[in-house]
């Protein structure tokens, strides 16, 4: 059942939140000149982008997102939806309809992590978000950030990671008792778009190498086909190196040195796993953003989850989730905010300032946000 629109804006907590950032924001540190200019237009030149904090740290997160976004002079119209354990709880369902309706009207969404909630029924809100909007490619940069403390220099990659087939296609069932079968699918159609996808990043990037990752030895019907798929698509780039790598040797390889790699392509659970050994190669979870994209709709979101662990304690580091909002500003055609908001995040970073436990420092997402807003 389709629920209101309205009965769907977020939580109380969340606009405290939202609204405890903005105040600080004006109280501590006003928006340059060039910033106020722009936030000083009209509401209507905002572009409406489809906000959805999720829960756990996603209520943090997010309110530290739009604080940045405004000091960067973006100029967004954020229209708050539910998705995640507030939306269950509250409607019985973690995605609710409406809030498709909004991301399917608007097209464009950000979004924060959502739980998913474990053995009750539930499948995995994010899943099911990308199939319904068939949001076919998911892709994650990730690069070495100045005053970062990581063994590896010069990492400069893009993992893409076909998000709608695989064993994340939700095919699973019980043969009999104690026997359960997941179906992990394939599709040329979907093998040959991802792909695709992949090499025309690579060309309008400037990036020379596309690396398709399988493990056709093991599975040659589902990843031969895959493989197959991938030579054919490498054909119609001559111009771009194309490199075969099994998955298993492409994890030592990253290890080893990651940055001989540029564009990663490869089916979804194996880009799930890479996208979260990516980050941790260049400094962590907290800092390495996403998008989902497909022909209609976009939407953006950091690799990391809602962080049970450290959720409500002010600890989270919102830099992933802003970079992601970043993204999302470029998407929009708002180029000049993004490069602002990269710009401060690597100048934060540099200075070493303000920064949260999971980059070495002893702060708060607050005095992180104040650092990154100070800097942009
Ligand atoms: P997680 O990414 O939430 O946390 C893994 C570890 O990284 C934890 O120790 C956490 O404290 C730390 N961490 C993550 N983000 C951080 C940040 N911004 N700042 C500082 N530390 C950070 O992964 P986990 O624990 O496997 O999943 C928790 C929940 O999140 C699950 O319900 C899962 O389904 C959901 N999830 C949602 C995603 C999404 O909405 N896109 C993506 C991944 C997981």
């Amino acid at each position: 059942m389709s629920l209101p629109i309205d009965r769907l804006t977020n939580t109380a907590r969340f606009r405290r939140l939202s609204e405890r950032f903005h105040s600080e924001l004006q109280r501590t540190r006003p928006c340059s000149p060039a910033a106020r200019g722009e936030l000083g237009r009209e509401w209507a030149l905002a572009t409406p982008v489809v906000l959805i904090a999720g829960d756990g740290i996603g209520l943090e997160v997010t309110a530290a997102m739009q604080a940045v976004v405004q000091a960067a002079g973006a100029e967004v119209a954020w229209i708050e939806a539910m998705a995640g354990l507030g939306a269950a709880e509250r409607y019985g369902d973690p995605l609710p309809a409406a809030t498709l309706d909004l991301i399917r009207r608007y097209r464009v969404a950000l979004k924060g992590p959502c739980t998913t909630p474990v053995g009750k029924g539930f499948r995995s809100i994010n899943v099911r978000l990308r199939k319904e909007l068939d949001l076919y490619a998911s892709v994650r940069p990730v690069s070495t950030l100045p005053g970062v403390n990581v063994p590896y220099d010069h990492v400069d990659l893009v993992v893409v990671r076909e998000n709608t087939e695989g064993l994340y296609s939700g095919q699973e069932h019980v043969v009999v008792p104690g026997v359960v079968e997941s179906l992990r699918i394939i599709t040329r159609t979907a093998a040959e778009r991802i792909v695709r996808y992949a090499f025309e990043l690579a060309q309008h990037s400037g990036r020379r190498r596309v690396t398709f990752c399988h493990k056709a030895d093991v599975m040659p019907l589902s990843d031969g086909l895959f493989l197959n798929t991938a030579r054919a698509v490498a054909d119609d780039f001559p111009f771009l190196e194309f490199e075969e790598m099994h998955v298993d040797h492409l994890c030592l390889q990253l290890a080893l040195d990651p940055s001989r790699f540029d564009v990663l392509v490869m089916e979804n659970l194996f880009g799930d796993v890479v996208s979260d050994l990516c980050a941790g190669l260049v400094g962590g979870l907290g800092l390495v953003p996403g998008a989902n994209l497909g022909q209609r709709y976009a939407v953006f979101e950091a690799v990391h989850g809602s962080a049970p662990d450290i959720a409500g304690k002010g600890l989270a580091n919102p830099i992933a989730l802003i970079r992601s909002a970043a993204m999302m500003l470029t998407h929009i055609g708002q180029r000049k905010p993004a490069q602002r908001i990269e710009e401060s995040v690597r100048r934060t970073l540099a200075a070493r300032r303000g920064l949260t436990r999971d980059l070495g420092g002893n702060g708060t997402t607050a005095t992180l946000t104040q650092e990154l807003i100070a800097n942009l």
